[in-house]
């Protein structure tokens, strides 16, 4: 495939540069002194306490909260660019707490993900059906493509949100906590379709999640936020219970003191 100079450049470029970045939220700061830089093919687990401003990090860079300071580069350009459409695939937190008045099939769902400023106007085309196809294939939800997505379970229904992320084609492909209720196979099989995205095909991935188990199984990177990045190295070398109480700088890990709950999750807390 011939590739535009603008494509070269993109490729040349770091995914995702970030640079002395702090955030303020509501006058209190909850990020200060963010670099961080994620190269293309990575895959990138971002770990941190309840409250650490792991989804306030993803949001800036998706452009849907404003920084303080400092810079935030996607593939060279500014996050809020034009030109970044399409290229970055997102599934929120909570992202398949779907309206349950909304009558959409698990099919119109994940092609939902293949919309973007470009072709909306078109009509469904032959390549978007295929990425359809593909998305729905590889997390394994074929048999119930023409079910209404509010009649699929928990897992099932995250499984299609994932899937809309995946029929985007995007190259950075950005999940915060995918795996809360989702079987022990589904989440295999779905670690095993993220990490055969950036092998096979290149995909870069930014993934949050309090599964430490699955992130030390799968991500080639971790970081450790609170506040600030406290730890950012290879997954292998990702310090054990003590070593995170060291870097949080405090002596003792309480199981459970979490002093607010915004968002039901599973697992290792
Ligand atoms: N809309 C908001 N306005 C003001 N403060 C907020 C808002 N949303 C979150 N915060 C605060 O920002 C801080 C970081 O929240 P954030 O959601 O980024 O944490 P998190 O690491 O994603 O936590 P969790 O693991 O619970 O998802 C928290 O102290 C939270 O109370
Ligand atoms: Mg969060």
């Amino acid at each position: 495939m011939k590739m535009s100079a603008e494509t070269v450049l993109e490729q040349a470029m770091p995914v995702l540069e970030m640079v002395d970045v702090s955030v303020k939220r509501s006058g209190r700061l909850i990020l200060s002194n963010i670099n961080l830089r994620i190269l293309k093919g990575e895959f990138v687990g971002l770990v941190g306490p309840n409250g650490s401003g792991k989804s306030t990090l993803l949001l800036s860079i998706l452009d849907l909260l404003n920084i303080q300071t400092g810079s935030i580069k996607i593939l060279g350009h500014n996050p809020q660019s034009k030109r970044l459409h399409g290229k970055i695939g997102w599934v929120s937190q909570a992202a398949s707490n779907l309206p349950r008045d909304i009558k959409i099939t698990v099919q119109e769902l994940v092609q939902l993900g293949t919309v973007t400023g470009k072709n909306m106007l078109k009509l469904y085309d032959k390549s978007r059906a295929k990425l359809v196809e593909e998305a729905i294939r590889m997390v394994d939800l074929q048999a119930v493509r023409d079910v209404d997505v509010s009649r699929l379970s928990g897992g099932q229904r995250q499984r299609a949100v994932i899937a809309r992320a995946l029929a985007s084609d995007a190259e950075f492909i950005i999940l915060d906590e995918p795996l809360v209720g989702i079987d022990r196979d589904s989440r295999n099989s779905l670690l095993q379709l993220l990490d055969n995205l950036c092998h096979d095909e290149g995909k870069t991935i930014f993934m949050v999640s309090h599964d430490l188990a699955a992130m030390r199984q799968t991500a080639h990177r971790m970081i450790f936020l609170e506040e600030t990045i406290r730890y950012d190295g290879d997954t292998e070398h990702f310090p054990d219970l003590s070593g995170l109480a060291f870097l949080r700088g405090i002596e003792h890990v309480h199981g459970g003191t979490h002093t607010h709950s915004n968002h039901g999750k599973g697992e290792e807390q």
